[in-house]
């Protein structure tokens, strides 16, 4: 009986390295990081500090866009009632980062720069051991109330990042949603 949990245990962690080896571990801190990365949906309550924000944001202002137009805004969100009438799940002691686009204006892409510097910001968060996670769906409830979520004039939103500490309960390896495959992915021309 023993010696047939030791055998499962044995299998069960060699499974678990397995999966861990084959998503990590090159040695080069930012591939490692932008393989493991992923999405927590569940957090805790433990707040995020407003260093954490401020480097955060720091690197979201480091995106690039288009002829470096910068045509962004980022609003800070931690009023808790504020961001549950956004993001309804969200715990106290999250934030919520509207990262907004200019409105008009020649050959500007808003949208896409906007989204480049919300990924900088949630490899950011994840590089820092919190948990980010990006919300498209409630964008257009964000655009209904922008004067009480205080977002510039003549900016819209275009994303949202949630980021707040990670429950206990989740890890990266039960919490991380599997990718395509190389061959499905990618076609090589010679
Ligand atoms: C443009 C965009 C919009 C998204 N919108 C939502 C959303 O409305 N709600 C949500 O729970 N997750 C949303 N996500 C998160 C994705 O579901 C998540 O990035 C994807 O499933 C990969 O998960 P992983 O990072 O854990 O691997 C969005 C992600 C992106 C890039």
């Amino acid at each position: 009986m023993m010696k047939t949990k030791a055998t499962l245990l044995i299998i069960v962690l060699a499974l678990a390295g397995g999966q861990l080896s084959r998503a990590q571990q090159t040695g080069n801190p930012v591939i490692d990081q932008l393989l493991t990365a992923w999405s927590p949906r569940i957090f805790n309550t433990i707040p995020v500090t407003d260093d954490q924000i401020d480097l955060i944001v720091r690197c979201g202002i480091k995106a690039p866009s288009a002829r470096n137009q910068q045509p962004w805004r980022f609003t800070v969100v931690r009023d808790e009632a504020l961001m549950k009438s956004v993001v309804s799940n969200v715990a106290a002691g999250n934030v919520l980062i509207l990262i907004s686009g200019k409105e008009s204006g020649e050959g500007r892409t808003p949208d896409f720069d906007c989204g480049l510097a919300t990924e900088n910001m949630f490899l950011a968060a994840t590089a820092l051991g919190l948990g980010a996670r990006i919300y498209g769906g409630p964008v257009a409830i964000a655009n209904g109330k922008r004067e009480a979520l205080m977002v510039p004039e003549g900016f819209r939103v275009v994303m949202i990042l949630r980021v707040g500490n990670i429950d206990g309960s989740v890890d990266a390896v039960s919490g991380a949603t599997p990718r395509k495959t190389t061959e499905e992915i990618v076609n090589y021309v010679k």
